[in-house]
């Protein structure tokens, strides 16, 4: 089946595709911490498309049938490194070497020199966990996802940096980042819908007058704590854990090596999976 499928860079036509197979790939709950649960992130893809080959960070690579999109995958173009931010396949034709082609097929769009593939994964994602292992990859570090309400002392004189660009962002795709300045340093702030603002900053917990701030501009929003941020969750009275991930890379070589050599036959009937 998967020989009429074909592997190429997206265009901006395939956005509102790439949008729904990231969606499903993921459980609900996570799809609303996410910009891709966001309602204008598929105009938001299209304008990232549309840069991708004139120096845009982001890129992505699609597999299509004649009926239309059956996966994709989103990558990033880092400094000697290229990071994986999303693939997904089709639930219904896992299993059949489409992610394998994808990998290989963003690995070879991304044209630029890169030493590793570096991703994060869910720890309740097991087949993918066991799929990237497979593969070479190696865990480097884990993280969490932490929730906790807006909660931390008196407010005090900061400054905010792209605020009115961020509202305008924010109408526009759902999701939004601008930047607040105390005495003590400066501090990205997601957002995303109504719902969260997103850190991953660890200093802008520990910040005085950040937290008191950000609920002073908007205090039916939650917090949402990523990566290093989750390190400072403790000092918030209600944080809460609700995901883990793991850092993964692989060096290129290998992995190039290990997306095209031929699967082992396997033993079996469907019956085993
Ligand atoms: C992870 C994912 C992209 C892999 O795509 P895929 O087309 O299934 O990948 P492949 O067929 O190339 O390889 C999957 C491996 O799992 C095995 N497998 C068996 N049944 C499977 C099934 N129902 N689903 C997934 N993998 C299955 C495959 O045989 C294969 O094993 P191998 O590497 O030893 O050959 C796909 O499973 C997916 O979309 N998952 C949901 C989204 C997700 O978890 N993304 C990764 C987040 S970091």
């Amino acid at each position: 089946m998967s020989e009429h499928i074909a592997f190429r860079t997206a265009v901006a036509a395939d956005a509102p595709q790439i949008v729904a197979l990231i969606r499903d790939a993921f459980p609900a709950p996570l799809v609303t911490a996410m910009t891709y649960g966001c309602p204008g992130v598929a105009d938001f893809v299209a304008e990232q498309i549309a840069v991708q080959d004139l120096g845009g960070e982001t890129f992505y690579v699609v597999a299509a049938d004649e009926q239309g999109l059956v996966g994709c995958a989103e990558g990033r173009r880092l400094p000697r490194r290229l990071f994986l931010s999303y693939i997904a396949v089709s639930s219904t034709i896992r299993g059949q070497g489409i992610g394998r082609r994808l990998l290989l097929a963003l690995i070879e769009a991304a044209g630029i020199e890169a030493d590793e593939l570096a991703l994060d994964v869910f720890d309740f994602n097991t087949a993918a966990r066991r799929w990237y292992d497979r593969l070479g990859f190696e865990s480097r570090e884990s993280g969490s996802w932490c929730e906790a309400s807006l909660d931390g002392g008196r407010p005090r004189p900061v400054r905010l940096i792209g605020y009115a660009q961020a509202e305008a962002c924010h109408r526009l795709y759902g999701f939004s980042q601008f930047t607040l300045c105390t005495p003590e340093g400066q501090y990205d702030i997601g957002r995303l819908e109504a719902r969260w603002y997103r850190l991953s900053d660890p200093a802008a917990i520990e910040a005085p007058g950040v937290l008191a701030t950000l609920k002073r501009l908007a205090p039916e929003r939650r917090l949402l704590l990523i990566g290093n941020a989750s390190k400072a969750a403790s000092s918030l009275s209600d944080a809460r854990e609700f995901a883990r991930s793991h850092r993964m890379a692989a060096p290129l070589n290998n992995l190039r090596k290990r997306l095209t050599e031929r699967r082992p036959e396997r033993a079996g009937t469907c019956q085993d999976h």
